[in-house]
């Protein structure tokens, strides 16, 4: 018999526009008002099941929430996604004006390193339910890599389609795993289009076109864990990257859930998103106040985040503006800045979409948009391991040393004397 902690809630698909319910099946758009499904769950059934005590008995992953997550009747996850660290950020804090920063670390997601690693879970899980025998997604980098590593371990084809001028470390961690990649000549959308048609084609489930509700669903985790990682509170502010502006609604859709349900006080939150200049439909939405996207054509170095009409994109406009948060845009510079600032303060090697994050977080202190004294949730969603090759120029190997103790302490006066130098060039200008 299922444990309390391991069962679930009932729950189906609809369209918050139309009122229309589905039932559980593949498929992303409502037939009447052309708006993006949701889940819904019965919530009064989760009531005795969804509780702190439950949830702290569970296993020390993000299958501690299912009872709150789309999880098919019968389907026992066994890998361990999720859980990542929430660490007190006080030296970035001190470097960008906050008392009370934290960073939530998906740049150590198990097994891909990236936050999608939470959404593919919960994907495949339904995947396997409708019988697919292939999965696929269209992918900036990130889901690429984990729909490969999870489909191999379910025992699932993968066919992923791609940007042909992906960063290569994402091409290699998603072919290692033996998946078809498939780089398309064209931009993210492209890919996503392509993705649809092959999807009304062939019998396959595509993670985030015909399974994309139950996906997307996977992103709460982030969500309840921030909040039991802060002892059953909620922070005042949560900045964090968007791409599609999926991440940022199940956040708030998370501690939505956990104020119904009486797991934490009710407290208004606000949302702050983040993007990259080159590509900010989003941002430029909530600037100008409207939930009307216009899409552009990425150029920018936070790949990951390159989705020039992301679906989930005026929803996310609208709850943001509703929490009294803001969305901000940082150049290429500043991203690399942001991963840079990050791994110096807090040890953290985080790829392009953190450095965004990164120094968006920097901006809206600087704005006074976020207080110093708020307690403020920086999410960081992917590994710097994925995306060297953007900071690589700013290092210098250096020569290598003889292995004598001599050279050694001569090699170290260089490099000492490399940092003083413009120090002393002033001393003696004064
Ligand atoms: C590292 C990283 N962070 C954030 C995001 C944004 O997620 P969403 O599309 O849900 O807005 C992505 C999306 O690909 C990503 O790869």
């Amino acid at each position: 018999m299922a444990s309390a902690s391991s069962a679930c809630t009932p729950y189906e698909l609809y369209s918050k526009e139309s009122g229309k319910s589905y039932g559980n099946q593949p498929l992303s758009i409502c037939d009447e008002s052309f708006t993006p499904l949701e889940v819904r769950y019965d919530l009064q059934a989760a009531r005795p099941l969804f509780t702190r005590k439950n949830i702290e008995a569970g296993p020390l992953n993000m299958w501690r929430y299912r009872s709150l997550l789309p999880i098919p009747e019968g389907f026992e996850p066994d890998l361990p996604v999720g859980l990542t660290p929430l660490v007190r950020a006080k030296n970035l804090g001190k470097r960008v004006g906050s008392q009370s920063l934290y960073v939530k670390n998906d740049a150590v997601c198990f097994p891909t390193l990236s936050f999608k690693d939470r959404v593919v879970a919960v994907a495949l899980a339904n995947a396997r339910a409708f019988g697919f025998e292939t999965v696929g997604c269209s992918s900036t980098g990130n889901l690429a890599n984990s729909v490969a590593a999870q489909s191999a371990r379910l025992g699932l084809k993968a066919c992923i389609l791609v940007p042909a001028d992906l960063e290569p470390a994402k091409i290699l961690n998603t072919l290692v795993y033996g998946a078809r990649l498939v780089r398309i000549d064209g931009n993210y959308d492209h890919v996503n289009r392509l993705c649809s048609l092959i999807a009304d084609q062939y019998h396959w489930g595509f993670v985030n076109v015909n399974l994309r509700p139950y996906y997307a669903e996977g992103s709460k985790s982030v969500g309840f864990e921030i909040a039991e990682q802060l002892g059953w509170r909620l922070p005042d502010n949560v900045v964090v990257p968007m791409a599609g502006g999926s991440l940022i609604r199940k956040i708030k859709k998370a501690f939505d859930e956990l104020i119904y349900l009486g797991l934490v006080e009710n407290k208004h939150v606000r949302f702050f998103g983040a993007q990259a200049t080159g590509c900010s439909p989003i941002a430029q939405a909530v600037k100008n106040n409207t939930e009307t996207i216009t899409p552009q054509r990425p150029n920018t170095i936070a790949r990951s985040l390159a989705i020039g009409n992301p679906a989930d994109g005026p929803f996310a406009s609208r709850m943001i503006r509703e929490t009294g948060g803001w969305a901000e845009d940082v150049s290429d510079v500043e991203v690399v800045s942001g991963i840079q600032e990050l791994a110096e303060t807090e040890g953290i090697f985080t790829e392009t979409a953190g450095g965004v994050t990164t120094a968006v977080t920097a901006r809206l202190l600087s704005q006074g948009r976020i207080k110093a004294d708020e307690t403020t949730v920086l999410c960081i969603t992917g590994n710097g391991l994925k995306t060297t090759d953007c900071i690589s120029n700013r290092f210098e190997l250096g020569r290598a040393v003889r292995p004598r103790l001599t050279d050694f302490e001569e090699y170290l006066n260089e490099l000492d004397g490399a940092v003083q130098e413009p120090e002393l060039a002033l001393a003696e200008g004064d």
